[in-house]
């Protein structure tokens, strides 16, 4: 008898084993304390050994190419075309009951990390159907950023943990401690705010982080401040959450009538629908949106420079685009990004603006040295200034650099030109930047780690006739200066920036 359950039991599991299929819709939902949840979908189809299918995670949609194994222990690489790159994932996974084990590395040198998927019904989590882009025309200015805006974001510093108190508790310090009368008006949440679902008239909504926009925007202009948000093209955002795509025009309603006055727009899950070539004419569509919402509402293009934005980010109504992917805390980071924006001079002016990303200074991964760097750099090239790091807990040195007036003019002078590099030595190099009247920012960059001895000079800047006057803008006191040029000594990572003038 034991005998004949023993082979009983053995000859339901071969069956099983041989009948165990992939085949099937699978979500593994990872619940987040903002009540939405982190969602990856797997689509399977497993016809013998063959595993077909996709991959939806966060912004991403992948199309299985390849795989080994069987359901009891197989691998799936998803791949999907990005602009001009393929990206792949890979996932180890294995049936366990009627739960799907999956597993993959953030990065190759990562550990695996595992998510369990449970079957959900077919087509949930579908990406949804493209719908074609409008033909192109131009979107009138708006009007707004007349100077590159300045403010503050909460990504870099925040990311997923931006909520309401976090927005209100920087807006106070931001009203309270200089920076607002040092010119920084807008306070901008990023991603995350967004809720799991529209409501049932296909609003968007909010998430538990965020119980109130309107009232949360009411307290921010309370404050003599203004309020941004961030939202994408695509379905989803770059962190997973819901995007404005097909909801366009609904969204930019929306922001007006909670009292946003500036928007973030995020490339991100677009890019599963549309081809970069397709770009403009996407972003067009919220720039018609934003337009016609009735409210002026400050339009920022996020798509890491792709598709040469600077040429026609004006047509859609842009007012700033990215021109590089994400800034990092760090000094190679920084450097790299500012120091390669030279040839996008032309593009800059009142109204419209090159974005090399949002500044990270006081986030604590540079010296004061090389935030004061960093500060100099994003002025000279006539960048948004809009502070990454916590308002509400920065030291002195932090505070003088953010709200440095004589530098901060020189980012907001109304001539609204770029600098450009006038010289390059190794390390070392100088750039000018034509200033409304006849002055120029001229700023010595030191970028070995050893002080270098540097010398400028005045005609190389622009200068026709002998400067008479120049002004170093952090030391606050006027430079001795005479002949065709001038030379000093700039500290390792360090700048001198200087306003020159004939006058
Ligand atoms: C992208 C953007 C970042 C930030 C994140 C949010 O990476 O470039 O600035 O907005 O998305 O998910």
């Amino acid at each position: 008898m034991k005998l004949v359950r023993i082979l009983l039991v053995v000859a339901l599991s071969a069956i099983s084993c041989l009948a165990a299929d992939l085949t099937g819709n699978w979500l593994a939902a990872t619940p987040l304390p903002d009540g939405t949840a982190r969602k990856v979908y797997f689509e399977l189809k497993q016809q013998d050994s063959k595993i077909t299918g996709h991959i939806r995670l966060t912004q991403f949609y992948y199309t299985i190419t390849e795989n080994t194994g069987n359901p009891d222990g197989f691998t799936v690489t998803g791949t999907m075309q990005d602009g001009d790159s393929v990206r792949h994932a890979v996932y180890e996974g294995k049936l366990v009951g009627d739960e799907l084990h999956m597993a993959t590395r953030r990065r190759p040198d990562a550990p695996l990390t595992e998510v369990v998927a449970h079957r959900v019904a077919d087509g949930e989590g579908a990406m949804p159907a493209r719908i074609d882009p409008p033909a192109l025309h131009k979107v009138p200015y708006n009007g707004l950023a007349k100077t590159p805006p300045m403010g503050w974001n909460s990504w870099n510093k925040f990311a997923g943990r931006v909520d309401d108190a976090t927005v209100r508790t920087i807006a106070d310090a931001m009203a309270g401690n200089g920076m607002k009368d040092a010119g920084y008006t807008y306070i901008n949440i990023d991603d995350t705010w967004e809720g799991e679902q529209r409501d049932a008239s296909g609003n968007i909504t909010t998430n538990k982080k965020f119980p109130d926009m309107k009232a949360l925007a009411d307290y921010v202009h309370s404050k003599g401040l203004k309020l941004g948000i961030y939202s994408s093209p695509g379905p989803n955002t770059c962190a997973g959450y819901e995007g404005s795509y097909a909801h366009e025009e609904q969204d930019a309603k929306t922001y007006a009538a909670w009292g946003i006055d500036y928007l973030k727009y995020d490339w991100c899950g677009a890019r599963n629908l549309y081809t970069d070539q397709e770009m403009q004419a996407v972003y067009q569509k919220m720039g018609d949106a934003l337009r016609g919402s009735g409210r002026p509402i400050v339009y920022s293009l996020c798509q890491y420079g792709r598709n040469d934005v600077w040429k026609w980010g004006p047509d859609v109504g842009g007012n700033l685009w990215r021109t590089t992917g994400d800034i990092r805390d760090a000094w190679d980071s920084m450097t790299k990004i500012g120091f390669n924006q030279d040839n996008l001079a032309p593009f800059a002016a009142p109204g419209h603006w090159n974005d090399p990303d949002m500044l990270e200074i006081g986030n604590g991964g540079m010296t004061d040295t090389e935030y004061r760097t960093h500060m100099s750099l994003w002025s000279m090239l006539a960048a948004p200034l809009i502070a990454g790091n916590d308002l509400r807990d920065m030291t002195p040195a932090i505070h003088d650099i953010l709200t440095n007036n004589e530098v901060i003019a020189i980012d907001q002078d109304p001539a609204g030109k770029q600098a450009t590099r006038i010289s390059k030595s190794g390390d070392q190099e100088i750039w000018a930047r034509p200033l409304a009247g006849g002055a120029y920012a001229i700023a010595l960059f030191n970028r070995a780690k050893d002080d270098a001895k540097m010398s400028v000079k005045w005609s190389d800047a622009g200068f026709k006739s002998k400067p008479r006057k120049a002004r170093d803008l952090w030391s606050h006191s006027d430079v001795k200066i005479g002949g065709e040029d001038y030379s000093t000594t700039v500290p390792g990572h360090g700048v001198l920036l200087l306003r020159v003038s004939t006058k």
